[in-house]
């Protein structure tokens, strides 16, 4: 193990302990506040050693059970240790954990799914309840305690100014580089004492580089070197050509039209593969000069920024692959100047991404004929992952983009449905739908032109007719007719998919 010295606080050197030593701090019931976002900057040692003290005691026949509060996804060794000796209790924001996700969905763990820029704020507001511990990972500690976060932030800010004790690691792995990177913004205020957020361009910097935290609530100190959880991305399928090949003739379209400028507005761009190839896309698109205000950096927008395509990048947390990383790693000190990671609050604050006029373009499971969008729940009850930042961007943003294949499981099912199963997004709050197939833009629109243009454009074609079908239908038998349902047969299809048939 390589560990430089990253703790130059005498008063905070006298607080390092083993990993095993700082989880004997962490008591049951306690709720826990831990760093990490989409598998980055999470807590690496003192989780799994906390998953050893859940066990031992289970196996001594007592329950041990906390609360976890992230920022968002973590990885195996928080999450899915935790979950695997049922040691959660409640989980909250976003996760995607696949032994969190099964204990959630067997009933065994609670789970609440709350938009990712509300978290901090609820905490604030103190309707979550009291949080006991934060556990935050930091890159380096000052002379004077001031921390340099890691490669995210996520709820940090909140986490060490509101629990009442804090275990820090500092994980060496992280690159020094990082130092300067971030913008920490310590003017948000409880109502009626809020301010406006001072921030007018997306590459603005309002705030400071490091996290502040009052040396007397530190109760342990643990150095790590251990690597983030930098998966692998799938090089961009066929379909997710198709999807971004769509996107990008629409938004040449908004050029001309004179409704977006040349150099676009802040891109947002969510989770998984098919975001990531939208911004391949990008990448080899014509657009020039660009900028994004998002909430996590992949593989595609680190592309970009090495082409030049992209000038500036606003999130709250890296998602990248090892050789993404490794790019990044090697050129930090001159990527530091054009990536910026903010606390979550701020990059997914509504005000921000409405000023900005932000496009965001996310994923999902599902939408229905009249634009309803499913983000979180196979068949309307069982968990995939959260709805993360996508409402924030999606209610605020200029442009509301949410995207998938048409079909999923082998195209035995189809992702657009008469009534979506479950819904995150209101029609409300979607403009564009867009699958392989090709784009509905539904601006203007009311829902029975909503419908036509969705089934024709988005639904493939194995299951165009029967969505056709059942929209004549609902037009003529339904009680109402400004957005005609079968309310008897509304669910059939996913009826049937559960029964394992075609839907
Ligand atoms: N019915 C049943 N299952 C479906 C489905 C549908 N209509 N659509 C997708 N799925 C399944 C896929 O088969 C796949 O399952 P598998 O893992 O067993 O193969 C899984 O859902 C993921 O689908 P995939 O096509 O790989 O999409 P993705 O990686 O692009 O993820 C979401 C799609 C919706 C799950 C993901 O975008 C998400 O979690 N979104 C919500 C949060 C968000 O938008 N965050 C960004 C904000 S900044």
């Amino acid at each position: 193990m390589n560990k430089e010295n990253r703790i130059h606080s005498a008063a905070l050197r006298s607080k390092v302990m083993s990993a095993n030593e700082a989880a004997s701090l962490i008591q049951s019931g306690m709720n826990v506040g831990m760093s990490g976002f989409t598998g980055s900057g999470y807590p690496k040692a003192v989780p799994s050693a906390l998953a050893k003290h859940i066990m031992d005691a289970n196996l001594n026949g007592k329950r041990f059970k906390i609360g976890v509060w992230t920022g968002a996804s973590t990885a195996p060794e928080l999450d899915g240790a935790l979950a695997m000796v049922d040691g959660i209790e409640m989980r909250l924001p976003y996760q995607s954990d696949p032994t969190c996700r099964k204990r959630i969905n067997a009933g065994e763990m609670e789970y609440i799914d709350i938009h990712l820029s509300h978290v901090a704020q609820f905490v604030w507001f103190g309707f979550l309840g009291k949080l006991d511990v934060a556990v935050v990972e930091v890159a380096g500690i000052l002379e004077d305690g001031r921390l340099i976060p890691s490669s995210s932030i996520g709820n940090n800010k909140t986490w060490l100014d509101q629990a009442d004790k804090v275990i820090l690691e500092v994980n060496s792995w992280q690159s020094a580089q990082l130092e300067g990177m971030h913008d920490i913004w310590y003017g948000t205020q409880l109502p009626p004492n809020r301010q406006p957020i001072p921030l007018v361009r997306s590459s603005d910097r309002i705030g400071e580089p490091y996290l502040r935290c009052d040396p007397d609530k530190v109760i342990a100190v643990v150095e790590t070197h251990a690597p983030d959880r930098n998966s692998a991305f799938s090089p961009p399928d066929a379909n997710s050509k198709l999807i971004a090949g769509h996107i990008l003739e629409f938004l040449q379209y908004e050029v001309k039209k004179g409704r977006l400028p040349r150099e676009l507005l802040p891109l947002q761009s969510g989770v998984g593969n098919i975001a990531n190839a939208v911004m391949a896309g990008l990448n080899e698109g014509p657009f020039e000069n660009l900028t994004a205000y998002t909430e996590v950096l992949q593989d595609g927008m680190l592309e970009m920024l090495k082409s030049g395509k992209l000038a500036s990048a606003s999130a709250t947390a890296f998602s990248l692959s090892n050789e993404a990383l490794a790019e990044l790693n090697a050129d930090l000190a001159r990527y530091r100047e054009r990536i910026i990671l903010r606390p979550q609050e701020i990059s997914n604050h509504p005000e921000v991404i409405r000023r900005l006029g932000v496009i965001a373009m996310n994923g999902m499971i599902e939408a229905d004929i009249y634009g309803n969008v499913n983000s979180t729940h196979v068949m309307g009850s069982q968990i995939m992952n959260g709805i993360g930042g996508s409402g924030d961007f999606a209610r605020n943003a200029y442009l509301s983009i949410f995207m998938t294949p048409s079909q999923a499981k082998g195209g035995t099912i189809s992702c657009i449905v008469p009534m979506a199963s479950h819904v995150d997004h209101t029609e409300h709050d979607v403009q564009v739908l867009v699958t392989e197939q090709g784009l509905a833009d539904l601006r203007g629109l009311s829902p029975k032109q909503r419908a036509k243009t969705i089934i024709e454009n988005c639904a493939h074609p194995n299951f165009r007719p029967a969505l056709s079908d059942y929209y004549k239908r609902a037009l003529q038998f339904s009680p109402g007719k400004q957005t005609p349902h079968l309310l008897d047969e509304v669910f059939d299809w996913h009826l049937r998919a559960l029964r394992g048939e075609r839907m």
